[in-house]
């Protein structure tokens, strides 16, 4: 896959206008892949931590459609957090990236588009695992 290891905001326009806001996004425009799942995690509780996993071969994109939550994604690099409060921008993040999602507010939705369909078997959820494979890839 392309961009691996990789993240990035990506911008949505809206076409606002007397009535309010669209926002529309499509596969392989706004999204540079093809969508083939779609899910979105709501109603998370107060101080949850979750994710914590990399994905082998997946490219998603979340959106914090309302509320907020805050993200913390790591590669062989870098670790940076993002706060996601505004639906008209999306995360994207590829394959062989660490990823942990928490303060959510009570009304946050976190909407994510993703590359693959569900897989268990595309997970890395041991961090050690995930240390290992990319200080092998990185070399
Ligand atoms: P889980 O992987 O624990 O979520 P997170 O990594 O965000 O903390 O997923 C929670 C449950 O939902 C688990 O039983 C797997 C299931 N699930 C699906 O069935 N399809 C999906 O696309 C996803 C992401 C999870």
């Amino acid at each position: 896959m392309k961009n691996k290891g990789s993240w990035e905001l990506i911008q949505f326009s809206s076409k606002g206008d007397t009535r309010g806001e669209l926002v529309a996004i499509e596969s392989q425009k706004e999204i540079p892949f093809s969508i083939k799942r779609v899910y979105y995690l709501i109603n998370t509780k107060k101080d949850v931590r979750r994710g914590f996993h990399a994905h082998k071969n997946l490219d998603q994109i979340l959106i914090a459609i309302s509320g907020s939550c805050k993200i913390l994604v790591e590669n062989h690099k870098k670790r940076e957090e993002f706060f996601l409060n505004d639906c008209k921008v999306g995360l994207r993040i590829t394959n062989l990236v660490w990823r942990e999602m928490y303060d959510f507010t009570p009304d946050c939705a976190l909407l994510v588009l993703a590359s693959q369909h569900y897989d268990p078997d595309d997970y890395i959820r041991d961090y050690q695992k995930f240390a290992e494979m990319i200080a092998h890839d990185s070399k």
